[in-house]
């Protein structure tokens, strides 16, 4: 049945006019696909569907190549683990002597687990209550930076008094002009207030940190900036660290432009090289660093026509990767099952296991007809993909499997029922 009416799409399609089909033959460059059909075959009956496959020698490559883009020797890279906390993954990072940023006490927890020395973790987040800004000072945590007058107060007042001398405390930085309408850091004009606060217990503020918003692929909207951030640091008396943030992008279209780290690195290392005084360098790449490294596997349980579009059922779901329905993100969608040629690609709903209205992991995808048991990758979620996986809709969590040196193993075990009544009170 479906191959008869997959019969019918491609008649159709061979009708087009020749302008439409010009156009159509642009957009659809063949996609790389991860690795080849036959382990996708034997990852998915090893370890079950839906998996999410990690590339740990790409994972490399990446890390080496950020690293090498920034040769500005007092630099820091701290991976940002909002993006993805898997202990295996994190270990990676760590072996190419890159520290931690973390968002959370939760970021910090994981990282410690991780074999990160506190003195290697940059806490930049936002709203701790006591007992939280207590924890992450006992935790051994000796750089943060602060988003407001309240959190650098409270930071300041539950300080040890041991820890005062290894602390290093830096301010988030608010500059409308350039974060826009963002809730979070602080504005130069509140500077004084914070330098004032700071002395009165013998500290002083040495850092500022700048982040330009998450997912950015225009390199220039941060070299442009750099000396307005420089500027804005300089007015720090005790100004000793630049924290330059996160938010560098990916090209989730592959297609379409990336941030380029090359140049960069190269005109971050220049201003700050030329500033004549030593000034440490702290970067905290998140997305940028993995989300290339991971594919979701799927499988597909059902397909179906609707008109012109294949609306193609497979065993996972929204939640175990929101991006690209919940938020609006854009991942590429791929599949061994090759097309006869670039006409026999369809217009394809790739939807999850539930009957949740945004229960899709593609829409629109260009992709051959499709039969139960094939499989599709999700490309590219390696970042905020399993770290924003949830029990929305009450099915477990896939599991994580690393390729390294030609081999697998898996990292994070498939959840079973049983997660579902964890901590519940029966
Ligand atoms: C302070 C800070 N640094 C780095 C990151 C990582 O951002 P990205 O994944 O866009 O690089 C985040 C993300 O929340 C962040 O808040």
């Amino acid at each position: 049945m479906v191959t008869s009416l997959a019969m019918e799409k491609l008649q159709a399609m061979a009708r087009l006019d020749k302008k439409e089909l010009g156009v159509r033959s642009q957009q659809l460059i063949p996609l790389p696909l991860p690795f080849s059909g036959e382990l996708a075959q034997e990852l998915l009956s090893t370890y079950g569907s839906p998996l999410y496959v990690y590339n740990g020698d790409r994972l490399r490559e990446t890390i080496e190549r950020i690293t090498k883009a920034v040769s500005y020797p007092r630099t820091q890279f701290r991976f940002a683990s909002v993006t993805n906390g898997n202990i295996a993954l994190l270990k990676i990072f760590r072996s190419f002597r890159w520290g931690l940023h973390a968002n959370t006490p939760g970021d910090i927890y994981l990282g410690l687990q991780a074999g990160f020395d506190p003195s290697e973790i940059v806490y930049s987040g936002s709203n701790l209550n006591r007992a939280e800004m207590l924890q992450v000072l006992n935790w051994g945590v000796t750089t943060l930076n602060l988003d407001s007058l309240a959190q650098l107060q409270l930071c300041c007042e539950v300080l040890p008094k041991h820890r005062e001398k290894s602390i290093r405390l830096g301010l988030r930085l608010n500059l409308p002009e350039i974060t826009g309408d963002s809730r979070i850091g602080m504005r130069p004009e509140e500077f004084g207030d914070a330098i004032a606060l700071t002395r009165e217990v013998g500290l002083k503020l040495s850092g500022l940190h700048f982040y330009r918003g998450t997912g950015t692929n225009a390199t220039t909207a941060f070299t442009q900036v750099i000396d307005t951030v420089i500027a804005t640091a300089q007015q720090l008396p005790d100004w000793e660290y630049l924290d330059f943030g996160g938010g560098f992008g990916y090209p989730y279209h592959h297609n379409k432009t990336a941030f380029d780290w090359e140049i960069f690195g190269a005109e971050l290392t220049e201003r700050i090289t030329h500033l004549g005084r030593k000034i440490d360098l702290v970067i905290e790449p998140g997305r940028s660093a993995i989300a290339g490294c991971a594919t979701l596997l799927a499988q597909v349980v059902s397909v179906k026509w609707q008109g012109e579009k294949q609306i193609v059922g497979v065993d996972s779901t929204v939640a175990n990767l929101s991006v690209p329905s919940v938020h609006g993100g854009y991942r590429e969608i791929v599949t061994w099952k090759q097309a006869d040629n670039l006409h026999s690609l369809f217009t394809t709903d790739i939807c999850g296991n539930t009957t949740y209205s945004r229960d899709y992991l593609g829409k629109n995808c260009q992709l051959p007809a499709l039969e139960i048991g094939n499989i599709v990758a999700i490309l590219d979620v390696g970042a905020y993909g399993y770290a924003m996986s949830s029990h929305f809709l009450h099915r477990p969590k896939p599991a994580e499997v690393l390729l390294e040196n030609g081999t697998h193993r898996l990292i994070r075990r498939r959840e079973d029922y049983s997660v579902l009544l964890t901590n519940q009170v029966l």
